[in-house]
């Protein structure tokens, strides 16, 4: 056990992080008035290279005029190995008020793409006297990305969240499919005739948690591409939230309600929780170290497992 304590990750709600183009401004009114935790306007993959400018001054007007309430509000910024990303930057720190809380950077393959966004971020903060440090978050969506993913979890004190991009990465990794998240049909085990599907995500969610968990940012898992398989949404939110991440992105409204209930502890985990706690409370008032609840044994490990369920739902339950 290392004797550096472990550093917590913000402490606010980030369930469902709900994606629109910049390019399509009708949205923006909706997305403020979702239930979503965090809004990314996008100015990346779902604007085509046509739209990069207009979207760009949509994205700076709705910073500016659009009532985003309490939300966290992120713009997702090109990537480094395209023309726009450097003039993203400058017009959004130079051009948007206050109310911007974030920029995610896309397809972050090592922790010098962080410092590149950095450095440029903290030289127009000082030139424009904006007070309010702006935040970083990533997307891991490449094999370098996962190869390099502690350093970059580690790249910069503005480092708040990271996400999986599932449908990049799988094109990065060379993965035969097609799917964005979810099930793939042809990742299982076989016995005895029966096919057993198996979560060709989970080495890679696992990964970014453990990144996370060493530096203080949010897991967050990315998106999930067939929005009308509720089903699939839920078991695919319901296995990251089994591994640690702590919400899922949205590109579609209907996807918001079904991330905010997975990853919202239910009342039965919480209570059952709340039990294990003042079973161990018991426990110390004897002296023992060790308890038996409901049959099983509970320790001084469960007291933190029982802990990480209670401190979210009323991390939630306070917004
Ligand atoms: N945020 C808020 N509202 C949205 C929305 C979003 N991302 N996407 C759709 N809506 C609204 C629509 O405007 C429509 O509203 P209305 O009932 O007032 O007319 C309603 O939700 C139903 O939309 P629907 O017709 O089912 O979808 P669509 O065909 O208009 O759009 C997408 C489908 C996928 C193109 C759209 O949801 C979208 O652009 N998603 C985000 C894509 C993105 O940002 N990708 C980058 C991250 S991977
Ligand atoms: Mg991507």
């Amino acid at each position: 056990m290392s004797f550096r304590i472990q550093p917590a990750a913000p402490a606010r709600p980030n369930r469902c992080q709900l994606f629109g183009p910049g390019s399509n401004s009708k949205l923006f009114a909706k997305m403020a008035v979702s239930e979503a935790d965090v809004i990314n306007l996008d100015l990346e993959d779902s604007v085509s290279p046509s739209d990069k400018d207009a979207a760009r001054a949509n994205v700076i007007e709705a910073i500016n005029t659009v009532d985003w309430g309490q939300k966290t509000l992120s713009v997702r910024i090109n990537g480094l190995d395209t023309p726009y990303w450097y003039r993203d930057v400058v017009d959004l720190l130079e051009q948007s008020g206050a109310r911007l809380d974030q920029i995610m950077i896309p397809k972050a393959g090592c922790a010098g793409d962080i410092y590149a966004v950095d450095a440029l971020v903290t030289a127009i903060e000082a030139a424009m006297g904006r007070e309010k440090r702006i935040d970083f978050e990533v997307i891991i969506e490449s094999a370098a990305g996962i190869a390099h993913v502690e350093e970059i979890a580690a790249a910069s004190p503005r480092l708040v969240a990271m996400s999986l991009g599932a449908a990049d990465f799988a094109a990065s990794m060379g993965m035969q499919t097609t799917g964005i998240g979810g099930t793939q049909e042809d990742y299982f085990m076989l016995r005895e005739g029966q096919k057993y599907w198996s979560d060709p995500w989970h080495w890679a969610q696992t990964a970014i948690v453990a990144a996370c968990r060493t530096h203080g940012l949010l897991p967050v898992d990315g998106p999930f591409g067939d929005f009308s398989d509720d089903d699939g949404f839920r078991a695919q939110s319901l296995r990251s939230a089994t591994l640690g991440m702590v919400g899922k992105w949205a590109i579609h409204p209907k996807q918001i309600a079904l991330a905010n209930e997975v990853f919202t502890p239910s009342e039965e985990k919480v209570a059952e929780a709340r039990e294990i706690l003042a079973a161990m409370e018991e426990a110390k008032r004897t002296g023992a170290g060790a308890a038996v609840y409901k049959g099983r044994l509970v320790d001084i490990a469960s007291i933190k497992q029982a802990e990480v369920i209670v401190t979210q739902a009323e991390l939630i339950a306070g917004t």
